[in-house]
């Protein structure tokens, strides 16, 4: 059989087909089961072993050969079907603009990763708390003025699963910290945690405020941890998020679940769109901003979740808390926080 006269002859057709029809016809001429071609090969099998060696992989090479040519004249007739014969495959395409996270969500990802690798573990809690896990364990009891530190949003509907008798109404949780009691009333010391979460508060809206944020709290507790490490951690961390040397001091304040307290300011330089929330003053090579408040557990935390506090079982540790928000706007120099749900595509688009 002539394999050479059989191709020129399949090619020569193939060249006049412009329909699936006549395609179908061609197939079955030189590819079906009776073809020329799928006979010959059958037959190779009586062929004697040098005839075999010597035919065999021409007439496989040319039945692959002309699989290939169908494929491809198959797909042209297709498209072609679709009337996409004015398609110019040279034009460049049109990109498809694909979906990702949200500033906020890639910050908080950045902070569990830095913190992760600082072997801590990422704990969560419920964003619908009792008084006594935001306030009264947290040594902020009913009476306390420092409850007007946090503009609550007090729940009407008291039913819930979460709610135990005891602790007081329902509310949303104003702050991170209640995770820090869920957490040590089930784990014994030694560990280190970060909470990242949202959270709450009832008060009017501004470039620096918002009904509710983001914050990411921290508890290391063991028996000698102490703010000497705390200065560590948080160093660690600002070198990591920020990807440069910068500037920070550790300035005395005041919460009721720390003692002694302390705020956490970084100055960054360019950042005068960033208003600062709470204490903050301009100095000549940028504006301090607080970051994170903190502090060495307060004993009656620790006495709320029922840590000794006296003898060899004691144990020491200390807390933060921040905003994600606002590490999001110093990072990428965002000037107003409504900005991270106004849902404008122009802002998302950024990230
Ligand atoms: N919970 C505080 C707030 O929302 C922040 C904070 C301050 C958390 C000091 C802490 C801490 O753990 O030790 O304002």
């Amino acid at each position: 059989m002539d394999l050479e006269k059989l191709r020129h002859q399949a090619l020569e057709d193939l060249k006049t087909i412009k329909d699936p029809a006549p395609l179908e016809i061609w197939r079955i001429k030189y590819l079906g089961r009776k073809s020329e071609l799928s006979r010959f090969l059958r037959s190779l099998a009586d062929l004697s072993l040098e005839e075999r060696r010597a035919l065999g992989p021409k007439a496989n090479g040319l039945r692959q050969e002309l699989e290939e040519l169908y494929d491809k004249k198959a797909v042209l007739l297709k498209a072609k079907s679709y009337q996409l014969k004015a398609f110019d495959i040279t034009r460049p395409g049109r990109k498809i603009s694909r979906g990702h996270l949200h500033p906020l969500t890639l910050v908080e990802n950045e902070v569990k990763e830095i913190f992760r690798n600082l072997n801590f573990s990422i704990v969560e809690g419920p964003e619908l708390e009792t008084e006594y896990y935001n306030f009264d364990a947290l040594n902020i009891p009913q009476d306390h003025p420092a409850r007007d530190m946090w503009d609550t949003l007090y729940v009407k509907n008291q039913k819930s699963k979460i709610k135990n008798q005891n602790e007081g109404g329902l509310l949303m949780r104003t702050h991170t910290s209640p995770v820090q009691i869920r957490y040590m009333e089930k784990h014994q010391p030694p560990f280190q945690i970060i909470v990242p979460g949202r959270v709450f508060r009832h008060e009017a809206t501004d470039a620096s405020h918002e009904v509710n944020f983001h914050q990411f709290e921290g508890l290391m507790v063991g028996k000698d941890v102490s703010l000497a490490n705390f200065k560590f951690v948080v160093m660690e961390f600002f070198k990591k998020f920020f990807k440069k040397p910068i500037e920070f001091r550790i300035r005395p304040s005041y919460f009721p679940f720390t003692e002694p307290s302390v705020e956490v300011d970084v100055r960054f330089g360019q950042l005068s769109n960033v208003s600062a929330q709470g204490g903050s003053a301009s100095g000549g090579k940028g504006q301090w901003l607080e970051i994170m408040g903190a502090g060495m557990v307060h004993p009656k935390v620790f006495e709320a979740v029922k840590y000794p506090s006296t003898g060899s079982g004691r144990v020491q540790g200390f807390a933060f808390g921040a905003g994600i928000e606002r590490l999001a706007m110093i990072k990428y120099k965002i000037p107003d926080i409504r900005l991270f749900y106004s849902s404008d595509l122009r802002f998302i688009r950024q990230f």
